[in-house]
């Protein structure tokens, strides 16, 4: 069987079609799998799913994050509830990929759609590979090799939740390799990485500014607008990702699940 796809930009992106995530066999979900490392995002509309079928959809893909410092729906450990809380609180107003301040950052993050605004509350999409193989030899040459630090620390103070676990910053590559299709990456983000191994705060700013803006330049992108019923997919091994925040007071609630990856390297 070959899946519906329809690709919805130049750099990544598909909408897959007449699949019901609560109804997928070992046939099919091989076929998903094949087209989320083709395509980094998938979109699925029209879902109707329970929480437990989201935890149950997304365990297919490995164990599930439970998020340390953000508030997991009642009653659903795994399930993140994103919602409304104002602009000054839009804690994923900023392009990252999920958690990479932890030591094994996940692997993928499963978003499904309960309540959305009539218009705006889109979610942008970057192609890290892309971002990455475009670079010149030269920086691929002084990026390889180099690492950097990680930190919830932001993420923390925004949320009032600052342990001391996320003051120690996490080490890791500034160039990734996709464990399952070995394609290098371009792995930092504005949310989370602060700095570069062994480097000043002043030598790192420069160059960590050059390469968080070359990671989401907009021929690397896509913009989803999202629909009650969606689920969208993304791989954080490969794709950074930003919420906008243009809809004031409209009730905006997502659920959120996370898959546990490997270690960077
Ligand atoms: C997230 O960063 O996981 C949430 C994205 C969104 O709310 O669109």
């Amino acid at each position: 069987m070959s899946l519906d796809c329809v690709r919805l930009s130049g750099a990544l992106g598909a909408e897959v079609r007449g699949v019901d995530l609560a109804a997928v066999d070992e046939p099919l979900f091989e076929e998903i799998h094949r087209a989320f490392l083709e395509h980094h995002v998938l979109v699925f509309r029209d879902q109707k799913l329970t929480p437990e079928q989201q935890i149950e959809f997304g365990e297919r893909w490995g164990e599930l994050h439970i998020h340390p410092i953000v508030p997991h729906l009642k009653g659903y450990p795994p399930i993140l509830a994103i919602v409304n809380l104002g602009k000054q609180r839009a804690i994923t107003e900023i392009w990252h990929s999920d958690v990479t301040f932890a030591e094994t950052p996940p692997m993928a993050s499963l978003l499904y759609a309960i309540d959305v605004p009539e218009a705006g509350g889109d979610t942008l999409f970057a192609n890290q590979h892309a971002a990455y193989e475009r670079l010149s030899p030269g920086m691929k040459a002084l990026l390889d090799g180099l690492r950097a630090v990680h930190s919830g620390r932001g993420l923390g103070a925004a949320t009032g939740k600052a342990e001391e676990w996320q003051l120690q910053g996490q080490l890791h590559p500034v160039v990734r390799t996709h464990p399952e299709t070995g394609r290098k990456a371009l792995f930092v983000n504005l949310a989370f990485t602060v700095g570069f191994e062994d480097m000043t705060a002043e030598e790192s700013h420069p160059l960590l500014h050059y390469l968080c803006r070359q990671a989401v330049t907009p021929d690397v992108t896509m913009r989803h607008a999202w629909r009650k019923g969606d689920l969208v997919m993304w791989d954080n091994r490969s794709v950074q990702h930003y919420a906008v925040h243009d809809y004031g007071d409209a009730a905006r609630t997502l659920h959120r699940v996370t898959v546990i990856g490997d270690a960077p390297r």
